[in-house]
């Protein structure tokens, strides 16, 4: 599979075949600004949570592409309401999409639409395809449930917030990453604004002293899993 970043915690998987947007803030992130939401590709959108720094722009692309937005139920009851296709999960819950089979997991957040209605609990996702299986954490806090992952998944790669803040920070990613047990990490949730501002060196370092990776990837840079 192949994860493109587009800045904050929107990313794109391309999995069998399939486009799969996560967390879409884009038009929103002067960061971002390269990146043109209009030409983006989606069959499905993940959502994490409802907070507006991870869906600001599902309803475009989601008028656009047609996509299936995959989220906790009142996310995606919320979008189903206003028109758009969706398929509504819960934490602990599985299926198997076309793409490949998704896990909803805890996340430690809270929820909320940006007029203040109720979202629903925030999760995380594991992804398994192609042979591998990926981990994409949400909006986190560092939590004890991050243990039962790999009591149930070897992971490949782990998509991790790491900005502090509004989630844990580098070094409780460095601690989250031996919970679930992966030894490479891709950061999120960092240098959008100054209360995540990271040292990207010294972040670095605090994984490698712990034989971890961090991958900080550019806005519009990708890798392969
Ligand atoms: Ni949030
Ligand atoms: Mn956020």
């Amino acid at each position: 599979m192949k994860i493109n970043y587009y800045g904050h915690s929107a990313l794109h998987l391309e999995i069998n075949g399939k486009s799969i947007l996560v967390d879409p803030f884009i038009s929103a992130n002067p960061k971002a600004s390269k990146i043109d939401v209009n030409a983006l590709k989606a069959d499905y959108i993940l959502l994490t949570h409802a907070h507006y720094d991870h869906i600001i722009d599902v309803e475009a692309i989601a008028k656009r592409t047609d996509a299936v937005i995959i989220s906790n139920h009142e996310v995606v009851t919320h979008y189903s309401n206003a028109g758009f296709k969706g398929h509504g999960m819960n934490q602990g819950g599985s299926w198997q999409f076309d793409f490949g089979k998704v896990k909803l997991v805890k996340a430690v957040h809270s929820s909320s639409f940006p007029d203040g209605k109720y979202g629903g609990n925030p999760v995380g996702f594991v992804i398994s395809a192609e042979g591998k299986t990926i981990y994409l954490a949400g909006d986190t806090a560092l939590t004890m449930d991050m243990k039962l992952i790999p009591m149930f998944f070897k992971l490949d790669l782990a998509v991790l917030p790491i900005g502090g803040n509004f989630t844990m920070d580098v070094e409780e990613a460095v601690v989250a990453a031996d919970f679930i047990e992966c030894d490479k990490v891709l950061g999120i949730h960092y240098d959008t604004a100054e209360l995540i501002r990271i040292d990207h060196g010294a972040s670095k370092q605090k994984f490698a002293a712990k034989n971890k990776e961090l991958i900080l990837l550019g806005i519009g840079e990708s890798i392969d899993i």
